[in-house]
């Protein structure tokens, strides 16, 4: 006998959109969660979808053999920009398996270590920033930390420099991706029949994706002219085949995937390190521990590749605001049948999506306790994050559809988190600043405001 899966009733046809805040959809999600619990079902225009959010659930949906990835909703918008990349591929695509396994060892750990010196050389850049404009300055701080994770991706992945913090203005393709993104979340909202009412958005999305690919293209076309010694990720694109078969990526598929890195590995970084820095501000002691680790392993030294592996309590308090704020803050699957049952009770259907609401699962009392909703890095030191059960902590997505640039995003937040902590203190603008979220296909915090005065003795 199959349960119904419960949730909030809807209105004919539209269903439950109206339930849903289009500024923040996943604050929604998570109140609906909190009256309906660990499964509940939206309609949204006509088509049902599953949410769950108990690390029980996600154990069994992170099943390959039973579930995979659907590209739904904003993700099959964004797929009009970057096709069969490898984040918005279809399961089994070929593209997507060819660009699969000639991008894995792009993102190893030898390749991600020699890229430290890029990423230091844009971290840098930040810090002169910083330093230069003083303690008055205010910092807005998701804006400076979106500066430099596109910055760092675009000179580690493809040689170019959008050299961010020399402008006032955001890159013009910052300001095209930001539109793509939001105007992907804005059009699943509007039915079809709708769409003639907006042209003007409507044109513009699609001369930003133009102008978006036609700029990856003369990149591309460039490099090919030029090949120099660089071994980055277009290198890797350019010249790399599948191990399988022999097959190398066409143009398009590298373009696509050259969009992807940036979209999938910009804005997830800077929410990180942005809902990063608001946490160690509101925890003054976990700030004093993460600014005493720095100083003991790293002290006035210049930083080095070596220095990252021996902040424990760093790498903690990343894991601990990726836990609390995932910055991809859900994802979708589906099952591989026809029919499957989900907690032993609720039938699924393949075709619908069942998404995995990361920041309910993560903070499940079951597993995290009373205290989950609060910032304790302590709980993600090794030996206690370790004895997690399976599952129970995915910001970085769930097997073969995992993240490809984890290693890049760590090793980045990790060297960027200690030059500034050895650089300088900080304060919130406003002591009484509390978390507001802003939502694209990521999360970041809204209105962050904080200032930076150099350390004594660093210059
Ligand atoms: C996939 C999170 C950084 C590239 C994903 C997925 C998540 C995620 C949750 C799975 C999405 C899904 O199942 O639909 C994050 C977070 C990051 C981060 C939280 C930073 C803190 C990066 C970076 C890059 C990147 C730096 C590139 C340099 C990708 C790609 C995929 C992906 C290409 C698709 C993989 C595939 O399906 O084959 N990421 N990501 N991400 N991410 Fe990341």
């Amino acid at each position: 006998m199959s349960t119904p899966i419960p949730g909030p009733a809807g209105w004919p046809f539209l269903g439950n959109v109206n339930d849903i805040d289009p500024e923040v959809p996943i604050k929604s999600l998570m109140d609906i969660a909190d009256k309906y619990g660990s499964i509940y079902s939206l309609s949204i225009l006509g088509k049902r979808r599953v949410i769950v959010s108990s690390v029980e659930l996600m154990n069994e949906i992170c099943d390959e053999k039973r579930f995979g990835k659907v590209v739904t909703a904003a993700l099959g918008e964004v797929r009009n920009l970057t096709g069969d990349g490898l984040f918005t591929a279809h399961n089994g695509e070929h593209n997507w398996e060819v660009a699969h396994r000639v991008l894995v060892p792009a993102f190893g750990p030898l390749n991600i270590r020699s890229m430290f010196d890029d990423m230091k050389d844009i971290a840098s850049q930040l810090v002169m920033k910083w330093a230069r404009h003083g303690n008055d300055y205010k910092i807005h701080v998701t804006d400076d930390f979106t500066r430099l994770t596109l910055d760092t991706l675009a000179l580690c992945s493809m040689d170019y420099r959008f050299n961010s913090f020399y402008a006032e203005q955001m890159h013009p393709f910052v300001d095209a991706m930001v539109n793509v993104l939001s105007e992907s979340g804005a059009r699943i909202r509007r039915p079809g029949f709708l769409a003639a009412l907006y042209r003007k958005e409507e044109y513009q999305y699609w001369k930003d994706i133009k102008y978006m690919r036609e700029l990856s293209l003369e990149l591309v076309q460039n490099r090919k002219k030029h090949p120099g010694q660089r071994k980055d990720l277009l290198h890797a694109m350019i010249h790399g085949k599948d191990p399988r078969n022999g097959d190398s990526l066409s143009d398009d598929s590298i373009i696509d995937n050259l969009v992807t890195s940036l979209i999938a590995g910009h804005e997830t970084t800077s929410g990180l390190l942005s809902f990063l820095f608001y946490y160690l501000l509101k925890n003054p002691s976990a700030y004093k521990k993460a600014q005493e680790e720095v100083d003991q392993v790293i002290g006035d030294a210049s930083i080095k590749v070596e220095h990252l592996s021996k902040l424990p309590y760093i790498n903690a308090v990343l894991r601990e605001t990726l836990r609390l704020q995932p910055t991809a803050p859900a994802f979708s699957i589906q099952p591989n049948n026809e029919v499957d049952t989900i907690g032993g009770e609720y039938t699924v259907f393949k075709g619908e999506p069942i998404i995995a609401l990361l920041p309910k699962i993560h903070r499940d009392p079951a597993v995290y306790g009373e205290d989950a909703n609060e910032f304790k890095p302590e709980r993600m030191l090794d030996e206690n994050f370790n004895k997690l059960p399976p599952n129970a902590w995915k910001p970085f997505g769930n097997g073969s559809r995992a993240c490809i640039g984890r290693p890049f995003a760590w090793q980045e937040a990790q060297l960027v988190v200690a030059m500034l902590l050895q650089y300088f203190d900080f304060t919130l603008d406003d002591a009484k600043y509390d978390l507001q979220i802003k939502s694209t296909l990521t999360i970041k915090p809204n209105h962050l405001y904080m200032h930076a005065q150099l350390r004594h003795g660093r210059t």
